[in-house]
């Protein structure tokens, strides 16, 4: 029914259910001091509203406040608390153990990473490769760039949907942690930093393309990309980092810089 003019209409939040169940948490923990893994079990009551974050710190309140784990946002934002959920990595914060099928739910830190304690992990490596395309606007003229105020770089709707889609990318890690290639060869750049790589230099105020060549058109930049999309499948923003690096593939081998597909 279609609303009259100056009509009051209210709308109803559809109202969700509240259910609780018990789950197995099972999670892999480093131990630094012994250099070894082990396995610890945890019962707990989640509700259907509550997340597989929710449940590890209501493990820390009630039953072992000896649990690391990293998080910070809850929702979504930071990328803090990925780790590996019944076998593929997810963001904790964002999987509802209700919504996995299963009643025993396994936990471990990301792939790819060193340990650090427990779930989590250390990504200096990660974020050092990340650094390593300059992720950031570059200008030839950096006086032009940083000093003088009036600068102004406009960009149209279509330039901004050249790279939208890849600067959602939250650095969570899931992608760098699905890559079978990041496995076998740990200098390779892999998905997340190369996915940057792409986003920047298809930005149309961006002019550094040349310059982040040499990390990109290398044995550990795109050529070691063997393709397998696993990167594209667990990304919780919907990024595409497979999609990035055949595109940046494609720019070097017609010679055209990024932003016109
Ligand atoms: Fe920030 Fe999960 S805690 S993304």
């Amino acid at each position: 029914m279609q609303a009259q003019a100056g009509e009051v209409v209210k709308v109803q939040a559809p109202k969700i259910e509240l259910k609780r169940r018990t789950f197995t948490f099972r999670v892999k923990r480093y131990d630094p001091k012994t250099g070894s893994y082990r396995w610890s079990e945890y019962k707990v009551e989640v509700t259907n509203r509550q997340t597989v974050l929710d449940a590890l710190l209501k493990i820390k309140a009630t039953q072992d406040p000896t649990l690391a784990v990293r998080y910070s946002c809850r929702m979504g934002i930071c990328g803090s608390c990925a780790m590996v959920i019944n076998g593929v990595p997810r963001l904790a914060c964002e999987t509802k153990p209700f919504d996995l099928g299963t009643d025993v739910i396994v936990l471990e830190p990301l792939s790819n990473f060193p340990p650090v304690k427990d779930l989590v992990v250390d990504m200096d490596e990660f974020f050092r490769k990340h650094r390593s395309v300059k992720p950031w606007l570059i200008r030839r003229d950096e006086e032009e760039q940083f000093e003088k105020l009036e600068s102004y770089y406009p960009q149209t709707e279509d330039q901004l949907m050249e790279y939208l889609e890849f600067a959602y990318c939250i650095k969570c890690g899931a992608c760098y942690a699905a890559c079978p290639m990041v496995f076998l060869n740990k200098n390779y750049l892999g998905p997340q930093a190369l996915a940057a790589a792409y986003r920047w230099s298809a930005d149309n105020r961006d002019e550094g393309y040349v310059l982040r060549l040499k990390v990109v058109d290398s044995d550990n930049g795109v050529w070691s990309c063997h393709y397998s999309g696993t990167c594209s499948k667990v990304c919780p923003k919907g990024v595409d980092p497979a999609l990035a690096i055949n595109l940046l593939k494609k720019s070097l081998l017609t010679g055209k810089a990024p932003g016109k597909r």
